[in-house]
């Protein structure tokens, strides 16, 4: 019994730390992807870091409830995300629930400040 939750508590914290490092590691690939001049099939030579250097005005969106982008009321990171690609850099959205996304996504909230 003992021996049981025992390796329970290893196989919970082994789980823990496997999570904590896929999230490091998506967190690597969107910033990645947030300064790749291809990202999102861009057509010009611009990648989100030209306009968001560093990610610099994105501190509170991971937090929003709404965002707007020119006049336009987005309820969630992916939709801004492709709203930027379609517009700014003139791109491909990307699909919601792919790769690619999930790491922008997870880039962006990393920069969150309280
Ligand atoms: C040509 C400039 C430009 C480029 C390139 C650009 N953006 Fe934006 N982005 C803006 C503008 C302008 C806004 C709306 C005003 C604001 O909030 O800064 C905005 C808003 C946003 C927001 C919402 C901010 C908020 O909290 O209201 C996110 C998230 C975002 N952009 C992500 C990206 C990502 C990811 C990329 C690359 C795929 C990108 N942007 C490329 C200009 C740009």
């Amino acid at each position: 019994m003992e021996r049981i939750f025992r390796s329970s508590v290893v196989l919970f914290f082994v789980l823990l730390l496997l999570t904590g490092l896929s999230f490091a590691q998506n967190v690597e690939n969107g910033k990645k992807l947030f300064n790749d001049p291809s990202f999102g099939s861009s057509t010009n030579d611009k990648s989100c870091n030209s306009c968001h250097p560093n990610g610099k005005g994105l501190e509170q969106s991971g937090k929003k409830e709404k965002i707007i982008i020119m006049g336009k009321e987005l309820h969630s990171l992916e939709e801004a995300v492709n709203m930027c690609i379609e517009g700014p850099l003139s791109g491909k959205a990307i699909k919601i629930d792919s790769q690619e996304m999930k790491d922008i996504v997870a880039y962006i909230k990393s920069l969150t400040k309280n």
